[in-house]
């Protein structure tokens, strides 16, 4: 079986970015198990699908028709065909990703498909639940986490650099929101598994979370 290293934390964590990184290092397949979650949402919103039916939600989560296209550095995302590597990162997706999220069927509806990404020679798996659900066996079990302030400044910089302006106190409120929904919501709460190494990354750079990283996979 491939080894799995499974990265788990909240919004705005640095997650991603150092998941890619780290799947870019050591030539593993990438899961972003968030877009997914996006994916589900943006093809519920599209349908005009009500975000309160989870047994409607789970059929569309069962029935996505989505194929990650990689070249080792970035991935472009199709949905029924069409590129919606952007669309599906807009806040009203994530928005919505995080209420699809909440229903246990959905979740259910999306396992056997991430598990699926487990191929050699190895993965990296971003998510929330990664080490504690999908993944209950991966190899090595990382838990990303900072303030909710250091995390919402690091959204409003990635959106800036885009051209998008945001007011910093509703990021914050958002990451809030957003912390509190996968918090407490019944199946797969975010938190770390009991074998996870935790790293908060509030007071350190990019690369040196990405160091930390490398050390706990290659231990
Ligand atoms: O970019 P951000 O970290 O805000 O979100 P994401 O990783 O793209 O995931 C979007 C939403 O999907 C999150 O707010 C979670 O509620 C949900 N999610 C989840 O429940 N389980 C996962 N393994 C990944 C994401």
């Amino acid at each position: 079986v491939a080894p799995v290293i499974a990265i788990d934390g909240p919004s705005g964590s640095g997650k991603g970015t150092l998941s890619q990184m780290l799947a870019s290092r050591l030539g593993y397949h990438l899961l972003d198990s968030g877009a997914l979650y996006r994916l589900v949402a943006l093809a519920a919103l599209n349908k005009k699908q009500e975000l309160d039916d989870e047994s409607g939600l789970a059929r569309i989560a069962a029935a996505l028709d989505v194929r990650f296209e990689t070249d080792g550095q970035s991935t472009r995302i199709f949905l029924d065909g069409n590129h919606v590597s952007d669309a599906i990162r807009t806040e009203d997706v994530g928005m919505a990703a995080s209420k699809v999220a909440a229903y246990p069927a959905v979740r259910d509806a999306l396992l056997a498909r991430q598990r699926g990404f487990a191929q050699i020679p190895g993965l990296v798996a971003d998510g929330r639940d990664m080490g504690t659900t999908v993944f209950p066996d991966a190899e090595h079990k990382i838990f990303l986490t900072a303030s909710a302030e250091a995390r919402a400044d690091r959204r409003c910089k990635q959106l800036s650099a885009k051209g998008i302006f945001v007011n910093r106190d509703e990021v914050i409120r958002d990451i809030q929101a957003r912390d509190e929904r996968d918090i407490n919501r019944s199946v797969s709460p975010l938190k770390p598994a009991i074998d996870a190494v935790v790293i908060d990354s509030t007071r350190m750079t990019i690369d040196e979370v990405f160091a930390a990283m490398l050390d706990i996979v290659r231990r």
